[in-house]
């Protein structure tokens, strides 16, 4: 796959205002992208779980203009948003190659989350997926002849120039993205589809999500990303992500859901044994973190269910769990976990379908 792929050469057509409205969820890596390379490639492959409750909903309103700039205001809940400005300035930059009539129109970008703005969860992967895949629709009305197949490479390559992750949320259920040589296809532009059969244990996984440190991000993922460079553990930590992915393909058809759980654990742990070593270093887990991790492994041992937790760049933790002990886990997280959230607060989420459109 190429880039120049990704630049249009059908001749555009002239529409009038309108609107345009997709939701697109957030996503949970089970193998971590952690470090990139220029043009947001990423160091290592990655897979994720996509979510379901976890979502932005975007309405991209568009204008036709005449001058030749960027225009556009953001409105998060229906209250203008000029921090986000910088952002979205930032992307549109990125992919003005791929999309030359950005700045055809003016427009106002509606969005909202269906998760607390200040959760801690990362909103990036949801907000910019929804945005790119809104920018590929406008395309879909300007240009003639675009697949589906098509629209939905190019929503997760946009996506990627927005936010690494962001690519990995407009396909549903075990996204890939990054080079990998076991996986036929893979690329590092863009997320797709897990393309091996999937064991039905994983089609509807559940992920809690245990909000402990619901505050603005201590390392941002730029910031963060970058500590690879030139890190002394990089090189051996990329041969690892490379490993598990391997590791997963037979894990992932088979249902071997303890050596799913031992994988997933040690890329989080890994993913902040990066930061604790990079330099500067950081520690970004809470003790109520810790607390948590303990009274899972306890909970396993006692009760031999499958329960596991991974981490993203923060304190908060993601509690995984296959369906059929939905109950006991709920009972596990009502009574003895969420103590150690910030009050009390947890978000009950599951692999969900992608991003798809909002009927305006
Ligand atoms: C720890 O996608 O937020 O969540 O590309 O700089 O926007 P940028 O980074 P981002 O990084 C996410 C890192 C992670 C692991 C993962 O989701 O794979």
């Amino acid at each position: 796959m190429l880039v120049e792929e990704f630049i249009p050469n059908t001749p555009s057509k002239n529409i009038g205002s309108g609107a345009i409205g997709f939701s697109s969820p957030s996503n949970i890596a089970l193998v971590k992208y952690w470090g990139k390379r220029p043009h947001q490639i990423p160091a290592n492959p990655s897979i994720s779980f996509t979510l379901s409750n976890c979502k932005t909903n975007t309405i991209l309103r568009y204008t036709p203009k005449s001058t030749d700039d960027f225009s556009f205001d953001v409105f998060l809940d229906g209250n203008k948003q000029a921090d986000f400005r910088p952002k979205i300035q930032q992307f549109f930059e990125r992919i003005l190659p791929y999309a030359p009539f950005l700045k055809s129109f003016h427009f106002d970008i509606e969005t909202s989350n269906t998760f607390p703005h200040s959760s801690g969860i990362a909103s990036s992967a949801s907000g910019m997926s929804a945005l790119a895949i809104c920018v590929v629709a406008l395309e879909e009305l300007i240009c003639i002849d675009l697949d589906s197949a098509f629209l939905k490479r190019k929503a997760s390559f946009l996506a990627r120039l927005g936010s690494g992750s962001a690519c990995r949320s407009i396909e549903g259920g075990l996204v890939v993205w990054g080079k990998h040589n076991s996986i036929f296809g893979s690329s590092d532009l863009v997320g797709f589809q897990f393309p091996f059969e999937v064991h039905p244990v994983f089609k509807d996984y559940q992920d809690a999500i245990l909000l402990v440190d619901k505050g603005e991000k201590q390392v941002s993922s730029s910031v963060g990303h970058n500590l690879m460079h030139n890190h002394s553990y990089a090189k051996s930590r990329f041969e690892q992500a490379h490993k598990h992915m391997d590791q997963l393909i037979p894990i992932l058809e088979s249902g071997a859901v303890q050596e799913f759980m031992n994988i997933v654990e040690k890329e989080a742990l890994s993913l902040h044994a990066m930061m604790m070593s990079s330099d500067p270093y950081f520690i970004l887990m809470k003790p109520n973190t810790l607390e948590i991790i303990n009274s899972i492994w306890a909970f396993r041992k006692e009760t031999q269910i499958p329960v596991c937790f991974t981490l993203d760049a923060g304190a908060n933790v993601h509690v995984l769990y296959p369906k059929q002990y939905t109950s006991e886990v709920e009972h596990l997280i009502k009574g003895q976990l969420s103590v150690y959230c910030q009050n009390g607060q947890y978000i009950l989420d599951h692999v969900g379908l992608g991003a798809e459109p909002i009927k305006i």
